[in-house]
């Protein structure tokens, strides 16, 4: 028996053996055996060196030959018991391929996080730029350099909830009761022209009910330049007024207080549901409070170094709560804070 035909012997020994072969995973058995690197058809390869010249090159080549026919055979039975396989788990029920996916969910905004970045892009489009400060805030930005004094009366207006300010430190510190401490912040930071918007959470130390919630968001504003005027504010807050509530909007300004601004304003704007004739939602009086505003007062732009002769500006805050309450009919401020999916999935 020459080597040669035991080459060949290998092969039909080897295409036997694989065709009898039925199950995917002894596949790699059968290649260790005859394939692999101790396997039978390499150890003819590695005893080539033995033969004599013409024998090792007719040997070589013929193995060579049976080494490709072998790895073809093995990738199509592969292919083969592949496809028995997806075949049988169909055919078992194992795998329904009819039984249609589970669709995912789909997250989305919050109704709070849509109508505050709905305030911010209206102010944007006039030239404003977004920043955001600290929640937890030294009494000195949320009271002091806004003209509110320790023990001044006015800051009944803002229920409190105060903080164990760290040990080495003697400045009270609270949860901010409005976006208004950022006006201070801001103008430290930078020189005039300035032109702001901050949306942020606040706290307030209040009991809660269907307008009131001890947590919220404002969005506050504030523009400050030489030849600022009250009309500048008007404009401002009247374009912003059509840009949420509809181009037909008017707005209604009077006067109101608050310690950092003078003058300061309570702006309304004519009921969107009703056209001013009085209905449910603006309780009757055909007018609607959608913020509070003024011009800075001087006292405040001292504190920050801003000399009050050179410079004006006017600030506001909103609610987008509330805002959004207009907007969307929502009864409860509570609903916002719910997590309650039947309420979120509608916006
Ligand atoms: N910070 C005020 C509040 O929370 C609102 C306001 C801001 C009023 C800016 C005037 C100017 O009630």
């Amino acid at each position: 028996m020459t080597q040669d035909t035991s080459v060949d012997e290998i092969q039909s020994q080897a295409l036997g053996a694989l065709g009898a072969i039925d199950d995917i995973r002894k596949l790699d058995e059968w290649r260790v055996a005859y394939l692999g690197r101790s396997g039978r058809l390499t150890s003819v390869l590695r005893g080539l060196g033995a033969l004599p010249p013409e024998a090792r090159r007719e040997v070589g080549q013929r193995a060579n030959m049976v080494k490709s026919v072998l790895e073809k055979a093995l990738e199509e039975k592969e292919e083969v018991l592949r496809q028995a396989e997806l075949q049988r788990s169909i055919e078992g029920g194992k795998l329904d391929i009819t039984l249609p996916g589970r669709r995912p969910n789909r997250g989305r905004l919050h109704p709070t996080t849509q109508v505050v970045r709905e305030i911010c892009d209206a102010f944007v489009a006039m030239g404003f730029q977004i920043v955001e400060g600290p929640e937890v805030e030294w009494d000195y930005y949320n009271f002091e350099a806004l003209n509110i004094p320790k023990d001044h009366p006015a800051r009944d207006m803002w229920d409190t909830i105060w903080i164990d300010p760290p040990s080495e430190s003697e400045k009270p510190m609270l949860l901010r009761t409005h976006t208004s401490p950022m006006q201070i912040r801001v103008m430290e930071k930078t020189q005039p022209p300035v032109r702001v918007v901050v949306p942020g959470k606040v706290y307030r130390y209040e009991a809660t009910d269907a307008t009131h919630e001890s947590q919220f968001y404002q969005v506050e504003g504030l523009a400050v330049d030489t030849n600022i005027t009250f009309a500048e504010l008007k404009g401002t807050l009247y374009e912003f007024a059509r840009r949420i509530f509809g181009t037909e909007r008017k707005v209604r300004f009077r006067c109101d207080y608050f310690p950092f601004v003078e003058p300061g304003v309570e702006m309304a704007i004519d009921c969107f549901a009703c056209g001013g004739r009085g209905c449910r939602i603006c309780s009757n009086s055909g007018w609607i409070e959608i913020m509070g505003a003024g011009m800075v007062h001087p006292e405040v732009l001292r504190h920050v170094n801003y000399d009050p002769e050179i410079y004006t500006g006017f600030a506001f805050g909103l609610g987008p709560e509330r805002i959004a309450m207009l907007k969307y009919g929502i009864d409860d401020i509570r609903l916002f804070y719910s997590n309650d999916l039947r309420f979120l999935y509608q916006f």
